[in-house]
């Protein structure tokens, strides 16, 4: 992956930032080198003297100076003083701020003797003749016309050499800015890519914070979630404290985070807070570890589920909208992510509730069969995983077994406790408890795959069960199952009218009611499971271990 860049504001800045003297010297030895001779330079804008050369003889500076403004203005080469053989030449140079800067150099020019032109060179340099005659006998001899040509072309040199930085930067600026679209555009590619609701928030934001971890300039950053808004004392799976996750160097405790939400204002803030060096050095900042800091919120509609938090710069500049906007970015998908889980969780609860409320008013509705849908449920969630069913079928079967008998709120109260041996018409009446479950759950969408279940348990392998006469595999297999486990917890309870049969005996009329009442398949793994069974049985439990998340 590659790293973050330096944004082209700050490209920009550092470069008009050089120095005058820096740019000017830099002029300087360019010129240097194509004449052979040492410049001064002037600030074309103010005439001032911004770099000469140590020794270098410089004339009248305040001459030169005002000359120097004017060949600016002009932007072309010029000679600014001609006098026996000695040529003064400056040269423009536009910089890409729009200032400009002016190199000046003495040139001898025509053939007199040194001695001769001695005093105009003593004059126009400034210094006694002496002095003059030294310097003339170092100099390079430039024909006039042959100079005035070379800076001309010089002149157009340094121009097109600024149009070249000027373009290189703009190529700079705009790679940079590919190269920042393209990695927002991976990231949020990856993190939608992980968006299924099988991947919890806290997955999805360690992802998150690896990435703008490695991305962004800093040298921290963590992600506080918060338990989600509104959460129902019975659930079980939420989270119900604050996590806070962090990546690279992050020294804040979960006490700090909160005073520092507060202390910033960001506690349920909708926009980045961005907090720089201005306050952070200020008498009044309580937290030293931070000097940059970043906050955006995690928040889906007007909920808020967290923040992420990017600590200091990592070389000690500012943090600014750029990174935050890419926090703001990461922050609106991990904050749909969350209301999304949390929708899930809600439609999860609501359906455990529903399931509970229909296994209580079985319960409540035969009080000396309680406690019998869960054992079924249990008992028949073992059989099927010893049949190597799997993790999501094992779930439909445990939840059928809560509701197989649903249908046993439609039946008369005097037949379901009666103490003593059904009427025929009573038994009829009994059995059309299973069609009566399918019609009080046809319209739970989430529980289809019950629905055969409830329908189908009281079928028999030979044909002669009810209520539709299914023989053999033609009950869905998980009807089957619930079958026996019914059974089962049927003989082996207390009831009104007789005690629970003892294990033995129950154990001989499955195995006699096997290829008869009951598929042989499903009793042979009954009793392979047999010792598990018989502590499910022993054990009863307050609470359903329901987790509906298997139906949405
Ligand atoms: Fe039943
Ligand atoms: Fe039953």
């Amino acid at each position: 992956m590659s790293v973050y860049h330096e944004p082209l504001t700050a490209l920009s800045e550092s470069t008009r930032s050089a120095s005058l003297a820096e740019r000017a010297s830099r002029l300087a030895d360019t010129v240097e080198k194509w004449f052979g001779v040492a410049f001064c330079v002037y600030d074309g804008d103010s005439g001032a003297l911004a770099y000469a050369p140590p020794g270098m003889p410089r004339g009248s500076v305040e001459l030169r100076g005002e000359l120097c403004k004017q060949v600016a203005a002009r932007r072309k080469a010029e000679a600014i003083e001609e006098d026996d053989g000695l040529l003064t030449l400056a040269i423009p140079s536009i910089e890409p701020d729009g200032s400009s800067l002016v190199a000046v150099a003495t040139f001898v020019t025509a053939g007199a003797s040194n001695e001769e032109k001695a005093p105009s060179a003593a004059s126009i340099l400034d210094m006694d003749e002496d002095s003059a005659r030294i310097w003339l006998a170092k100099q390079p001899f430039w024909p006039a016309d042959a100079l005035m040509r070379t800076a001309q072309l010089a002149t157009e040199k340094l121009t097109s050499d600024q149009r070249t930085n000027r373009l290189r930067g703009e190529v700079a600026a705009l790679s940079h800015n590919i190269s920042t679209t393209y990695e927002e555009i991976s990231l949020l590619y990856r993190l939608t890519q992980n968006l299924s609701l099988a991947i919890d928030d806290e997955k999805l934001s360690r992802i998150a914070l690896d990435w703008l971890n490695v991305t962004l300039p800093i040298e921290g950053i963590a992600a506080l979630l918060l338990p989600p808004p509104n959460l129902s004392s019975t659930n079980r799976e939420a989270r119900r404290e604050p996590l806070l996750l962090s990546e690279g160097d992050w020294s804040l405790s979960l006490g700090d985070v909160n005073d520092l939400l507060s202390a910033v204002g960001a506690s349920g803030a909708r926009r980045p807070v961005v907090i720089n060096q201005l306050v952070t050095t200020s008498e009044s900042w309580r937290f030293p570890a931070v000097r940059q800091l970043i906050v955006v919120s995690l928040c889906e509609g007007s909920r808020c589920f967290g923040y992420l938090i990017a600590v200091n710069h990592n070389a000690g500049k500012e943090l600014g909208t750029i990174e935050a906007n890419l926090m703001a970015s990461v922050a609106s998908i991990l904050g749909i992510h969350c209301g999304n889980s949390d929708l899930y969780r809600r439609r999860a609860e609501l359906l455990t509730g529903i399931v509970r409320a229909l296994t209580s008013a079985i319960d409540a509705k035969d009080p000396y069969t309680c406690g019998h849908s869960d054992r079924v449920a249990r008992v028949a969630e073992r059989i099927a995983k010893h049949l190597g069913l799997d993790q999501r079928t094992l779930h439909t079967i445990y939840l059928s077994g809560l509701v197989h008998d649903i249908g046993k709120i439609g039946i008369n109260d005097e037949v379901l406790r009666k103490p003593g041996p059904l009427t025929p018409d009573e038994f009829e009446h009994i059995k059309t408890h299973p069609a009566l479950g399918y019609k009080i759950l046809v319209d739970l969408n989430e529980l289809d795959e019950v629905l055969p279940v409830v329908l189908h348990h009281h079928e028999n392998w030979d044909g002669k069960g009810y209520p539709d006469g299914l023989a053999g595999e033609e009950s869905p297999l998980l009807a089957r199952i619930v079958a026996v486990a019914d059974a089962f917890d049927a003989m082996g309870s207390d009831r009104p009218y007789r005690e629970g049969m003892p294990d033995g005996k129950v154990d001989a009329i499955l195995r006699a009611g096997a290829g008869a009442q009951w598929d042989p398949h499903v009793i042979e793994a009954f009793f392979a499971v047999r010792e598990d069974i018989r502590e499910i049985a022993r054990r009863e439990r307050d609470t359903l271990d329901l987790d509906m998340r298997q139906w949405l």
